[in-house]
Parts: structure tokens; sequence; C-alpha cells
């Protein structure tokens, strides 16, 4: 009698702690839903900009970015990371554009939250790491970028620094980025360390990220990161939710 009372205490206490953890989950995924990376230029909070500055105009609406950081995004060595797009030569203007777009989505996006992850370093504290960018954003760079020259494959490092822009460091050599990124999957995820990740999903389908897209439809990485909140960009704490309770049970 004394044993089965017991057991049902135990149950009652693991549903309820189930449910607890359930709605922590759940409030956790929501909170990452429109929300900016604590690194070097971002605003804290997503808001409205009306007057970001030409390919970053997209996220106008809602911006991690300001419209300062915006116009500096377009500029070359700008004050925003000193980086020299040009350091094997200049870069060709339909090469650079989409470098600027990468910034535009980098600074501006509010919705790259499932992918932000801890990350101590001397100029930011958290990163993005495997956001899946589109097919064909991915492809268009590496068309347009293919006869573009650089002398390395991971640009967040090993760059010479000390005349204060990014220089090719010694014993590197500048070769077109179809030699260094033999195939698209490589520029995007090499060269920012892994930021991105190539993947086999298509604009429009709500599976993937958007570098380019028209803001007269709305921003299509909303749905995209309320998918991965939902599914799991990496781990799923809901799993553990659901688990818990019968774990508990068994003890
Ligand atoms: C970096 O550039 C400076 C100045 O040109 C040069 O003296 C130095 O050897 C370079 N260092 C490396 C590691 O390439």
């Amino acid at each position: 009698q004394e044993r089965t009372w017991q057991l049902g205490e135990m149950a009652v206490l693991g549903v309820v702690l189930g449910l607890l953890v359930a709605c922590i989950a759940v409030a956790a995924k929501e909170s990452v839903l429109n929300m900016c990376m604590d690194a070097k230029h971002h605003k804290t909070q997503p808001g409205p900009e009306g007057a970001l500055h030409g390919q970053c105009t997209p996220w106008k609406d809602n911006a991690c970015c300001t419209a300062q950081t915006s116009t500096e995004a377009h500029k070359d060595q700008s004050y925003l990371y000193s980086f020299n797009w040009h350091h094997c030569g200049v870069m060709p203007e339909k090469c650079r554009q989409h470098f600027i777009q990468d910034t535009c989505l980098y600074e501006c996006s509010p919705n790259l939250g499932p992918w932000i992850h801890q990350h101590s370093s001397s100029w930011r504290r958290q990163r993005i790491l495997h956001v899946p960018l589109c097919k064909e954003d991915c492809e268009q760079w590496w068309e347009d970028c293919k006869d573009a020259r650089t002398c390395k494959e991971n640009w967040h490092k090993s760059w010479n620094w000390t005349a204060g822009t990014n220089r090719c460091p010694r014993g590197s050599r500048c070769r077109p980025f179809w030699s260094v990124f033999p195939r698209p999957a490589d520029l995007c995820e090499k060269i920012w360390s892994n930021s991105y990740k190539y993947t086999q999903e298509h604009r429009g389908g709500g599976r993937c990220i958007q570098m380019w897209f028209d803001p007269a439809h709305g921003n299509p990485n909303v749905a995209v990161a309320k998918y991965y909140a939902q599914n799991g960009a990496d781990s799923s704490p809901v799993l553990w939710a659901l688990l818990l309770p019968p774990a508990l049970l068994a003890l």
C-alpha cells in the first residue's frame, strides 16, 4: 500500500518537473527568434532602421545593424574590421557584392539566433556557427568569385596585421578562388571558419538562410529561424524535456 503511494507521488513529481523543463525549453527557443548577437557592432535589440544603406536595406523593418554600420559595410577597409578585400589585387565588383551582402546578413539579421554560440575572443563574445546557407546563394557567391584571388582559405585568422590591415602572411601565395576553394561548399564553410554550412536546401523552401532576398515579400529568414528553433539547429532540448519524466520514474 505504502509502496504504491510513493510511486504515485514520484509519478506526479516527474510529470511536474518534466512540464517545467519543457516550459523553460520552449521559452528559451522563443527568445532566440528575434535577437542580436553580442559582437563588435551589433545593437543590443533588433528594431526598425529606416535609413539602412544599399545592399543592407532588405533588413530595414527589423535590424541588428545601425544605419552607420550598414554604410560602412559597403566600404573597403571600413572601420568595422579594417578588412581588406583587395589583398591579392583588386577584387572584381561582382564578387565584392557578395562579401558586402555577407556583411549585411552578419551585421543586420535578427534571425541567426538558433546558430549563435558563446565565443571568447578579443573582439566578440558570441559568433554564428553552421548557419544553413541556401544552395543557390552559396553557388552564386562561388560563381561570381571563382576568378578573384586570395592567399588564404580561412579569412578569420593568420593574417599579417602589422600594417593595420590584413595582408598575406609570409609564405602564402595569391591564387584564384577556384584553386583555394575547389567547390562552393569550400568557400562558404571555410572562409569564416564554419559560420555557414553549405546545404542542398533551396531558396524559398523555408529550410535555409538567404543572404539575398526581396523585402517586398517580407524577410524569408524569420520562418527559417522558427523552423530550426523548433526542430533543432544543433541539438534539441525538447527531446530532453520529453525524456526526463520517464527517466525520473525509472529511478
Ligand atoms: C608582416 O609584415 C611585416 C611588414 O611588412 C614584415 O616585416 C613581417 O615579416 C611580416 N610577418 C609575417 C609573419 O608575414
